[in-house]
């Protein structure tokens, strides 16, 4: 008895060891940060330029080559358009040369689905995409979007591809993973939030996303940079091993955005 409970301590002691390990980080095998809030001053993200030469060169540091940007466009909080992102990105872009700063800046959205966003769509608005047709949506973390099946299909129908942001992170549909299941079966792709695999939204959303993960469910992952926060959490989880196993040899195609 006391021989099993010292071994299965020292398994424990073990397996904390080889979790904590940590690594040089390199995202070099992913590339492309798909999602983040880099451009300064228009949505909850960063605030000025300086701080987004700043992050920048943080993110290249740790091996990204290329970096989405997408801003909240979330109607009467986040009021951008293609124009108040396209401004953002040339300033930006503009810091970025000067500083010298070798990376591939870029800009998309993070569309919030909801009523706006659909008559959007119906009124063939032009929206911002990335990759081959690429859209990155999101949902309230409250309830599911009334309208999702619907706003889904008409993307589809005029061609996009929408990308789920953060699906762990929906909390309504923790104790439901059909609904997961049934959103893959319409060709919805999902995006991982980096720092879901790390606990830092809470034990529930890491679980989750393991789950997700290890089915085979993800098709991008992305940082959802906001502030120091998550730079420091995300600094900090790309130098643990454990990111590495969980994340090298599965489906992951953020390469393709290259
Ligand atoms: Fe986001």
């Amino acid at each position: 008895m006391h021989g099993s409970n010292l071994f299965s301590r020292y398994l424990r002691m073990l397996f904390s060891f080889f979790k904590k390990q940590t690594v040089t980080p390199d995202l070099s095998f992913l590339g492309v940060d798909m999602h983040s809030h880099l451009l300064p001053g228009i949505d909850d993200g960063l605030k000025t330029v300086e701080q987004t030469v700043a992050f920048v060169k943080e993110l290249h540091a740790l091996g990204y080559k290329k970096l989405i940007c997408t801003p909240h466009i979330l109607n009467g909080v986040h009021n951008n358009t293609v124009a108040t992102i396209n401004a953002a990105l040339d300033i930006a872009r503009k810091a970025l040369a000067d500083a010298q700063v070798p990376v591939v800046l870029e800009a998309a959205a993070e569309y919030m689905i909801d009523d706006e966003f659909e008559n959007k769509i119906n009124e063939k608005e032009e929206l911002l995409t990335f990759g081959k047709n690429n859209i990155l949506v999101e949902m309230s973390y409250l309830a599911e979007s009334n309208n999702l099946l619907e706003v889904i299909f008409r993307l589809q129908m005029a061609g996009y591809h929408p990308i789920l942001a953060h699906p762990e992170r929906y909390n309504f549909y923790h104790g439901n993973f059909d609904k997961y299941e049934e959103l893959k079966d319409r060709q919805v792709l999902f995006q991982l939030n980096i720092l879901s695999l790390s606990g830092y939204y809470g034990k529930e959303i890491k679980k989750v996303s393991e789950r997700l993960l290890a089915k085979g469910m993800y098709d991008f992952i992305g940082t959802d940079m906001h502030h120091e926060t998550h730079l420091a959490a995300t600094k900090a989880f790309v130098a643990t091993k454990e990111f590495y196993n969980l994340v090298k040899n599965t489906n992951l195609h953020n390469q393709s955005l290259l």
